[in-house]
């Protein structure tokens, strides 16, 4: 068991091997916190662990392995006797029509986006229920604010993760306990990239709707999305650091411009079909 600072706060990072994870888990480590960080293939973080023998214990992780979240838990609170962040951030995305994702494609990214973070954050409540203290961060996405055709499934991955982090924030705040979900725009990492699963199934009807979508990300986004995941990894930080840290921080001036936009519509639509609405209602008892 290593001594541990004070100050210096336990991290719990999933995918820490590339991307926000792998940002997140550099700027933590350099930031003098302790650090558990985990990936489903450990000789990606060996460089880390070189560098930061102390403050760091790397374990393996995928999501979607119950087993591996219960022993990489029990493990964390061994090393360091608790922890006080968890950052879910662990995803992938998966590009298709939703009439072209199947059933197996679409229980898939459920799996990993949607119940790895349900059963992550199972794993860790009792432990910052027992402190009486912590922060979850949720990986979110713009895509957990604004369905755009041809992501329909992801999008329902992060929606999903909306729902539940904005309930669970109202049942955990009496305990100590923060959420915020992380809701980034577009950013450099492997996930257009390499991680980017795209539905088997091509249906020609959509070709110019998601399928567009999909070649345009392809061509034109991938390399060249304009957030930065170490300053993403910085501004994550800051709000662990706020005594009232916010329930959702969006990151990117693309996604604030488009979370904008819907959230004008929305109310728009909410006046205008305004009488329909409260027209439903039984007739009141005098
Ligand atoms: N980049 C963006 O523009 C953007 C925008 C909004 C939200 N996000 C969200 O940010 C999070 C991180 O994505 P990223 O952009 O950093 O993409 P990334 O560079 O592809 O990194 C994804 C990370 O998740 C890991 N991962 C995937 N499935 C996993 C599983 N079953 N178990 C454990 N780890 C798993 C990957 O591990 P491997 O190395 O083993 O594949 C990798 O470490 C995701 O939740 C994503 O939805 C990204």
């Amino acid at each position: 068991m290593s001594q541990i600072n004070d100050a210096a706060r336990v991290w719990f990072i999933t995918g820490s091997s590339a991307g926000f994870g792998r940002a997140l888990a550099e700027a933590v480590l350099a930031h003098g916190e302790h650090l558990v960080a985990t990936a489903r293939h450990l000789e990606q973080l060996q460089d880390l662990s070189a560098r930061y023998l102390d403050h760091l214990l790397t374990l393996p992780l995928d999501v979607t392995n119950e087993q591996e979240i219960r022993a990489a838990v029990a493990q964390a609170v061994e090393r360091f006797g608790r922890i006080d962040v968890l950052v879910n951030n662990a995803g992938y995305g998966l590009f298709g029509a939703v009439e072209e994702a199947d059933d197996a494609e679409a229980r898939q990214i459920f799996d990993t986006n949607v119940f790895g973070v349900l059963n992550v954050t199972r794993a860790v409540l009792p432990i910052m229920r027992k402190q009486r203290h912590g922060h979850i961060l949720m990986l979110s996405s713009l895509s957990g604010v604004v369905g755009t055709m041809g992501m329909g499934m992801y999008d329902a991955t992060k929606f999903a993760v909306e729902g539940l982090s904005e309930a669970l924030a109202q049942e955990v705040a009496p305990l100590g306990i923060h959420i915020t979900l992380i809701e980034p725009g577009l950013f450099r990492t492997s996930f257009t990239g390499r991680s980017l699963k795209v539905a088997q199934k091509q249906i020609e009807d959509y070709a110019q709707t998601s399928g567009m979508v999909v070649g345009w990300t392809k061509q034109h986004i991938d390399g060249q999305q304009p957030g930065d995941p170490a300053l993403a990894a910085q501004a994550m930080i800051k709000i662990t650091e706020v005594a009232q840290p916010p329930l959702r921080l969006v990151l990117g001036a693309d996604a604030l411009d488009m979370i904008r936009k819907k959230l004008a519509g929305m109310m728009q639509e909410l006046d205008a079909w305004e009488a329909t609405t409260i027209a439903t209602a039984f007739p009141a008892v005098e």
